[in-house]
């Protein structure tokens, strides 16, 4: 059956045009102008809209916003003059499926119609296949509301083609997060290539990025495919962007523009269909301010934009996750326990280095806990109190402290910053007396 779309545009001209690029393959209406269109959508149900932004009365925005809030779940086009990127993202936020800027060809339009269709069957797949392909694979733990929130919007902005900026403290899971995009997306089967841009140094990241040709630089002995190339047809993660040297950024732009690339020191023109991916920990907007980074390249990277809270923004994630580690790094032994007292702490403890920062704590503690069952909050090493009671747990270090103070006890307990029954305790362990 044929897809049922609904055109809606003022200008006579352009909606006839598209109607006739569209209707060989789909059913199509037009409305003249936002109102209208609203009246046909109270009626008829539609699978596509594609509409105009700018209408007298009630514009695209406007009708978006009605028509989602009634429930329609019809995808939504929305067509723009250039430059309105702030429009735009204001159209993604409230449902927009897809955005094209004026002039655009009949071509594009139906790839992004077809891509639609081809999702909707790999979504049904998806489905039926997702136990089996999660199982082994390493897990996402969503608890908290925010994050749960997040997994939501994103499983929704992995299904267009539109770029994404992912934005987060380092150890929030930017990475993990860029890999789902691509693995809700139906680019799932083709490849995804992750670049680190500050792990490159800048002279060689064009090279890299871009590849090159046979002889167009010392070192250049046959032609290799770049990046760009590689994740053709797939998504490409380009990681940490924020610190790019602006004649890269400018490069970029112009490949973020016009979808092709010329390979360094090459002349063929090489048409590209990337969907791309970008994180960073810096704040873009400073560094715009700054003039370190350009302004129009921000635009074309924050369309749809993922911002991941610190840890400590989000507790509830804490305990979960910290079990998830316990489990992942059992391998295959015993899964050991968190005690009440090192939940507790963990739950008080800041995070600095969030999700990484936790997973390296939990590791560290399974070496110290191994063979006991239970990981203490000692064993984790994060309150500064449970510092100086490894501290202690030297005899020498315990026996010099007593002898310093005169074996005063409670002297000795407040110069080390722990408590008497902590002493008493590791008087204990070490037979002192
Ligand atoms: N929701 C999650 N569930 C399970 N593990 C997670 C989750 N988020 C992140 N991790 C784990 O935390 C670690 C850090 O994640 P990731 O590398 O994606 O963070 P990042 O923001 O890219 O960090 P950096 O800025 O340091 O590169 C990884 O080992 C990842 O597997
Ligand atoms: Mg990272």
């Amino acid at each position: 059956m044929k897809l049922k779309v609904l055109v809606v545009d003022d200008d006579k001209n352009s909606r006839e045009i598209i109607k006739m690029g569209l209707q060989k393959d789909y059913d199509v209406k037009v409305a003249y102008d936002g109102i209208h269109a609203y009246d046909i959508l109270k009626k008829e149900k539609f699978d596509v809209i594609i509409c105009d932004f700018v209408m007298n009365e009630l514009d695209g925005l406007e009708l978006l916003r009605r028509i989602k809030s009634e429930g329609n779940d019809a995808i939504f086009i929305l067509i723009t003059a250039f430059g309105t990127s702030e429009l735009t993202i204001k159209s993604i936020q409230e449902g927009a499926y897809e955005y094209l800027s004026k002039p655009f060809k009949i071509k594009d339009l139906k790839r992004i119609i077809e891509n639609y269709e081809k999702r909707q069957e790999a979504a049904i797949s998806v489905e039926n296949n997702n136990n089996t392909e999660t199982e082994n694979k390493d897990e996402i733990i969503a608890n908290s509301p925010s994050f749960v929130q997040i997994l939501k919007e994103l499983a929704k902005i992995a299904k267009s083609d539109m770029p994404v900026l992912i934005l987060g403290e380092s150890g929030t899971g930017k990475e993990v997060i860029a890999n789902l995009i691509h693995k809700y997306s139906n680019r799932k089967n083709n490849e995804f290539f992750a670049v680190n841009c500050n792990a490159i140094p800048a002279s060689l990241l064009e090279s890299e990025l871009f590849g090159y040709e046979k002889g167009s630089f010392t070192g250049a002995d046959k032609d290799k495919k770049g990046y760009f190339e590689l994740a053709n047809n797939g998504t490409l993660f380009l990681d940490e962007i924020g610190d790019l040297e602006l004649d890269i950024q400018v490069k970029l732009l112009r490949v973020l523009q016009e979808n092709t690339i010329r390979r360094v020191g090459g002349k063929k023109e090489i048409k590209l269909n990337v969907r791309y991916v970008f994180a960073t920990n810096v704040n873009l907007e400073n560094k715009v301010k700054d003039g370190k980074f350009r302004k129009d390249l921000y635009f074309r990277l924050k369309v749809a934009e993922i911002k991941l809270p610190p840890l400590r923004e989000r507790k509830s994630d804490i305990l979960p996750l910290a079990n998830y580690f316990l489990k992942k790094y059992a391998e295959g032994g015993e899964i050991l326990k968190l005690s009440k007292e090192a939940e507790k702490c963990l739950l008080k403890y800041d995070f600095p280095g969030n999700i990484r920062e936790l997973e390296n704590v939990i590791r560290n503690a399974i070496v110290k806990a191994k063979d006991s069952g239970v990981i203490l909050k000692t064993d984790l090493n994060l309150c500064p109190i449970d510092k100086a009671e490894n501290v202690l747990v030297d005899k020498n270090a315990l026996i010099k402290a007593l002898d310093d103070y005169n074996g005063n006890k409670v002297k000795v307990a407040e110069a080390l910053g722990i408590s008497r029954s902590t002493l008493y305790r590791m008087l204990d362990r070490h037979g002192i007396k």
